[in-house]
């Protein structure tokens, strides 16, 4: 999410939160006055959240790895594998497809740009992944409940859509935390993936993730659509080129888009994805990395039954998630994402 979109955010703000602090929040907490029955209190939308006292203590802090907070990575000094920086991937990082197929997903939601990208994909019978902000979960709650209900995979983007490795240890696990819960609150259960902001994230970033139970999927096919607006040069016509780029030599992607504004919303749906579709098999980010619809969520990892085919019995060993690192095709990373 940019600047301007920032502001709109806190244009926004007004209307979530109620006037009073609701009894018994704590410090800095309160009731979104969206449509919805909320049972917690949450952190102000745009700011990067304290957490919960239990989430810390109960956290295995040992063997965090040491990478120091806010120091990217560069080419040949990488020893916390800095993906922003350098592209580098661990065997646990989910970001490609098998051939012929095509993960779709969507970063930055819900926000109100997004139902007609819901009504499209119902309309053509695709499911995406969506990962959403926090911050947005709990102004739009009847947007998360309608994904939910369509199959589309509800996914992680942090609370605060903040770049995680300028983050100490405790705000990483309060920009996950928060927004796991806001969206169980809806859902009512707690996604297993997880898109760094910008995929910044090196080693210290992915152990916290992982010990708090998620899985890191990011990208390997950016559109640029979170440029349009702001680079004259990115426009529905450039991304159009970008795809059909994609489809003569890519033998599959997950790929990088936004449901933030009304342009990014349009492009997919008049651009991106008919091209794809035209190509790929396409599928969701989970599906990607074979795991099924069970393992999308926490309380039914691991609970699938066989009848989604072999993705469905593949287990998540690192085995089965090692794939070839250093691929050409990784799109290019550009640190305002
Ligand atoms: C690990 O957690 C414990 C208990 O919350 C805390 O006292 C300690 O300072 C933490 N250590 C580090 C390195 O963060
Ligand atoms: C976290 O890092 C430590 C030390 O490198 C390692 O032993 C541990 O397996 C890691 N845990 C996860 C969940 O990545
Ligand atoms: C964005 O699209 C919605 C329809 O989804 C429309 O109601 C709204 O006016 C549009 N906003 C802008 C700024 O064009
Ligand atoms: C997914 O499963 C297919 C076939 O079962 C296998 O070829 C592929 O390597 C697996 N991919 C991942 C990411 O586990």
């Amino acid at each position: 999410m940019r600047k301007s979109a920032f502001l709109i955010a806190l244009l926004a703000l007004e209307q979530v939160y109620a006037q009073t602090p609701t009894t018994g929040a704590a410090a800095g907490l309160q009731t979104p006055t969206s449509n919805f029955e909320w049972k917690e209190a949450y952190p102000v939308p745009i700011q990067v959240p304290a957490p919960k006292a239990e989430w810390v203590s109960s956290f295995d802090n040992s063997s965090i790895p040491k990478a120091p907070v806010g120091v990217p990575g560069a080419p040949g000094n990488d020893p916390y594998c800095h993906w922003t920086s350098t592209q580098c991937k661990r065997p646990s990082d989910i970001y490609t497809c098998p051939t012929g197929r095509w993960g779709l997903s969507f970063d930055d939601g819900p926000t109100p740009a997004s139902p007609p990208l819901y009504d499209f994909l119902k309309q053509q019978n695709l499911k995406a992944t969506f990962f959403l902000i926090g911050g947005n979960v709990i102004q739009y709650p009847e947007m998360v409940k309608r994904m939910h209900e369509d199959g589309h995979e509800i996914a992680i983007h942090t609370w605060s859509h903040t770049q995680l490795t300028t983050q100490t240890n405790d705000q990483i696990i309060a920009e996950l935390k928060w927004t796991e819960q806001a969206i169980k609150e809806i859902i009512g259960v707690s996604p297993v993936l997880v898109r760094p902001p910008q995929g910044d994230m090196d080693d210290r970033v992915r152990n916290i993730t992982e010990k708090l139970g998620f899985k890191i999927a990011i990208w390997d096919h950016d559109t640029f659509d979170w440029e349009m607006g702001t680079n004259p040069a990115v426009t529905a016509q450039s991304i159009e080129q970008t795809v059909k780029g994609w489809i003569s030599k890519s033998t599959s992607g997950i790929t990088l888009e936004h449901d933030r504004v009304n342009d990014t919303v349009n492009v997919a749906i008049n651009t991106v994805v008919p091209l794809l579709k035209s190509k790929y098999e396409m599928t969701t980010v989970a599906a990607c990395a074979n795991m099924s619809a069970e393992d999308v969520y926490k309380e039914t990892a691991g609970k699938g039954s066989a009848a989604g085919g072999d993705s469905a019995a593949t287990s998540l060993t690192p085995a089965t998630l090692f794939m070839a690192f250093g691929t050409a095709a990784a799109g290019i990373i550009s640190m305002a994402i």
